[in-house]
């Protein structure tokens, strides 16, 4: 079957928008109306008026797009596809947590399950975070979930003391600095630019630290020719498409092995997109009071990334 030509003509009849992030399948990306960070993303949630929302991402993704536009319908085609960060925050245990900072403020990273973002007073994603946290006030106390890898950096580069929930994404935890210093070694002329999600040993080796936008942007911008890429390995798809010039150096995390992929991103597939259109479903399903308490901390990050 063609599955494309299938999409193209599904997608038409159901006035469906199909949103994809740069971690999916080339031809993923390709079939998409949108790509994007997970900023972007969420403001095309937010503005679509399509009656359809089939997100080729991950199922936080899809949650937020219900969150932002309740009487739609959001397709996911995997519910299995999950994110070992928002995994790693479990709400009860956060409550639970939050009872010792009584006096701070809660800022979750947009990689949390719809119940921890119920428990946020603002959400940050890694395209906005040093802007939201630069413009609260400076004696502000913030507990910061469920990424430590993420709220490090935001405390170094801000000089901030936020409170870290101890989460980290399996994909970027597991570059070291070993390997950084040897693809340097290998490729002295190439810049490193890497995601806030990784570990501070291995941000100290990049040159430019910033979401999957960002670092598309600063390629686009740079007059370097080699980059190591320090992310999931998805993103070299829009870096080649952008930048043909241009060459991308990877590195896996064990030999033989795909570990730079994010397994659950890779759920996306063309046919399981064509399965979710024609049947619509998996459905995102949410309930009404989880939607209007964890939209609140979202629409005040779309407003405070303006
Ligand atoms: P960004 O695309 O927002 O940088 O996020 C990376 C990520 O890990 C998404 O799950
Ligand atoms: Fe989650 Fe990491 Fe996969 Fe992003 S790359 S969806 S943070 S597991």
């Amino acid at each position: 079957m063609d599955f494309t030509a299938e999409i193209e003509k599904l997608r038409r009849e159901k006035n469906a928008v199909i949103l994809a992030h740069y971690y999916t399948f080339p031809e993923v990306q390709e079939i998409a109306d949108f790509v994007g960070d997970s900023l972007a993303l969420s403001q095309k949630a937010a503005a679509t008026d399509a009656d359809i929302i089939l997100f080729a991402g991950v199922h936080f993704m899809a949650e937020t797009a219900k969150i932002l536009n309740p009487d739609k319908k959001v397709l996911i085609p995997d519910l299995a596809a999950g994110c070992s960060l928002a995994d790693s925050c479990n709400g009860d245990d956060l409550k639970k947590f939050l009872k010792n900072y009584p006096d701070h403020i809660v800022l979750s990273y947009i990689n949390c399950s719809a119940k921890v973002k119920t428990l946020s007073d603002v959400i940050v994603t890694s395209g906005n975070a040093l802007k939201i946290v630069n413009a609260l006030p400076k004696e502000q106390k913030i507990v910061f979930a469920p990424d430590k890898n993420l709220g490090r950096y935001i405390n170094d580069m801000t000089g901030r003391n936020m409170v870290l929930w101890d989460g980290v994404c399996f994909v970027h935890n597991a570059f070291t600095a070993v390997q950084v210093a040897d693809a340097k070694k290998a490729h002295p002329t190439a810049e490193v630019i890497a995601h806030p999600e990784c570990p501070a040993t291995v941000l100290a080796f990049a040159d430019f630290t910033g979401s999957t936008a960002a670092m598309l942007k600063h390629v686009a911008a740079s007059n370097k020719k080699e980059f190591i890429v320090i992310t999931e390995n998805g993103i070299l798809h829009e870096l080649k498409k952008q930048n043909p010039d241009k060459q991308f150096w990877v590195i896996n995390t064990a030999e033989n092995c795909a570990c730079s992929e994010c397994s659950y991103m890779k759920l996306n597939t063309l046919e399981k997109i064509y399965l979710a259109l024609k049947n619509e479903e998996p459905e995102l399903i949410l309930d009404t009071d989880t939607i209007e308490a964890a939209r609140k901390p979202i629409v005040k990050m779309l407003e405070m990334s303006k």
